[in-house]
């Protein structure tokens, strides 16, 4: 048998069986109870949760309605609702499971009113009623590794490419878009030219190496429309900082 043949089988029939059979897991964010299958953890159970600190830091009020692209099982989305962050939450997945994990979540916690999950490839499901106050992502972060995996790999930036091309449609008026990716598989020139030929711009970089890093280290970008207004909780400036009590990295806002 060749070995062509045995990566297949393995690929195709015994890994999504041993997947299966592994137990589902279960985290809780403020009240919202999300049980998910591993696989579909793209690490928003953990560096994903950075998000609530570096909000904080920046001081972001509670926004109407907030989008989270490329959600797999929703863990940012549904914790920032769950932790007042926003009023109501949009979330999307071109992963059908994925899709169908978040629907029984917002299910089992009663969330329907609050809600909403579509399946998409990027934005190309998403009815243009949609509008989109604060927009917040874990995206594939790899354009030349993993190629195969829905959540590591984007084959030549094409998810990026289309979602700057298209995401201006869904934002409200000075609605604030903003990108977790990882140091290891992108810098920002990864990106700069592509935000801006599609009429949007860089509002906050904070985290960033200008070189690629070794180990994977998370940045954050802030992109509005060219011409909306930043608002004072998007130009607000933070880093990273040593807390002594923790000994770990916080966000910190500079005054
Ligand atoms: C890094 S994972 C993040 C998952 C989850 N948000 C988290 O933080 O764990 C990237 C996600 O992007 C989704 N994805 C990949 N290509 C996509 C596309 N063309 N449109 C929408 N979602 C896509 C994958 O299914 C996966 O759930």
């Amino acid at each position: 048998m060749g070995s062509r043949f045995l990566k297949r089988l393995e690929n195709e029939y015994l890994r999504p069986i041993l997947r299966w059979l592994r137990p589902s897991r279960h985290v809780s964010y403020a009240g919202i109870e999300i049980k998910y299958r591993s696989e579909l953890d793209g690490g928003g159970t953990e560096f994903g949760q950075d998000f609530l600190p570096f909000l904080t830091a920046r001081d972001m009020p509670k926004q109407q309605r907030a989008f989270e692209w490329c959600c797999g099982p929703g863990f940012i989305g549904f914790s920032l609702l769950g932790n007042g962050f926003c009023e109501t939450l949009c979330l999307a997945d071109i992963n059908p499971d994925a899709v169908a994990s978040c629907e029984r979540t917002i299910s089992v916690n009663g969330l329907g009113s609050r809600a909403s999950v579509f399946q998409s490839d990027n934005l190309k499901d998403i009815p243009a009623s949609e509008k989109w106050n604060l927009v917040v992502s874990n995206p594939p972060h790899f354009v030349d590794q993993y190629e195969g995996d829905l959540r590591a790999h984007d084959p030549d930036w094409r998810i990026h490419q289309e979602f700057f091309a298209t995401i201006g449609n869904f934002l409200a008026k000075d609605g604030v878009i903003i990108l977790q990716e990882n140091n290891k598989g992108s810098t920002i020139e990864s990106f700069r030219a592509m935000i801006g030929n599609f009429g949007l711009e860089i509002v906050f970089l904070d985290g960033h190496s200008p070189t690629l890093t070794k180990d994977s280290e998370f940045y954050y970008i802030g992109i509005m429309r060219q011409g909306d207004v930043p608002p004072v909780w998007a130009i607000t400036r933070v880093g990273r900082a040593v807390d002594p009590l923790q000994n770990k990295l916080l966000w910190q806002r500079y005054s």
